[in-house]
């Protein structure tokens, strides 16, 4: 059993928190949308067209953000160490993963790996194995997407040490998420900062974010690296 398995049935209680409810307002899933359209924005600046991607979200615990994705790639899947959390999703493909730095899937299989607030879970001496990992997965060529809390975010920082799901959480600043990618062999694509401003006044100034993507406040960051082709 995970930490996350012994706290799957009461997650969404334990995640409750004044800010982050005020944060979020009248839409629970703000957080996975924000994440989404993240990713969406990503591959429109590049140009490509996802209807053809294979897409696998490391770490997906309740499968959110592949059930938001999930009509814009070809195939999405899912892995997790906590088969318990994973239990709770349908209509998706997922694999538990038995051993927390292998990935229960082959060789170069997916276009898109993403992990969404997992490495401050996963301990410090082990993030270097589980971003190899993550490149085995991914075809050359392919995007490796880590979303993280900001530690230099104060706010993120409050919230984080009174959660209890985030009891074990050592967070991770975006220099050591692109530190981690480069010594795994990644190019460096893009990095932006995100969740600035809660969900009600979003609506209306949301664009104002997009100006603060590359101040390093954001609540989260997203940085994008990308596996490099075998030479010739
Ligand atoms: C805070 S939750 C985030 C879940 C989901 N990505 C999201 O954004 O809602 C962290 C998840 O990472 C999983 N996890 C922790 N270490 C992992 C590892 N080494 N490999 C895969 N999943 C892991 C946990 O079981 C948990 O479901």
């Amino acid at each position: 059993m995970t930490h996350f398995d012994h706290l799957s049935a009461s997650y969404e209680e334990l995640l409750r928190d004044p800010i982050r409810d005020r944060f979020t307002g009248r839409e629970p899933g703000f957080f996975h949308r924000r994440k989404a359209d993240l990713i969406r924005r990503f591959f429109r600046r590049r140009g490509f067209t996802t209807s053809g991607l294979r897409y696998l979200d490391v770490g997906c615990g309740k499968g959110e953000l592949l059930g938001l994705l999930q009509s814009d790639f070809k195939q999405v899947a899912g892995c997790d160490v906590s088969e318990t959390t994973m239990r709770q999703i349908t209509g998706l493909e997922t694999r538990v993963q038995k051993d927390s730095l292998r990935i229960p899937f082959g060789d170069d299989e997916f276009d898109l790996v993403t992990a969404v607030c997992v490495y401050h879970h996963v301990p410090a001496a082990c993030r270097a194995a589980l971003t190899a990992e993550i490149g085995r997965v991914l075809r050359p060529g392919g995007i490796f997407c880590m979303i993280e809390h900001n530690p230099f975010n104060p706010v993120t920082r409050l919230i984080v040490s009174r959660t209890p799901v985030d009891a074990d959480a050592i967070l991770l600043p975006a220099s050591e998420a692109r530190g981690l990618a480069a010594r795994a062999g990644f190019a460096r694509l893009e990095q932006d900062y995100f969740l600035y401003f809660p969900q009600a006044l979003y609506r209306y100034v949301g664009q104002a974010e997009t100006l603060l993507a590359k101040v390093p406040l954001g609540g989260q960051y997203a940085v994008f690296s990308g596996k490099q082709l075998a030479a010739p």
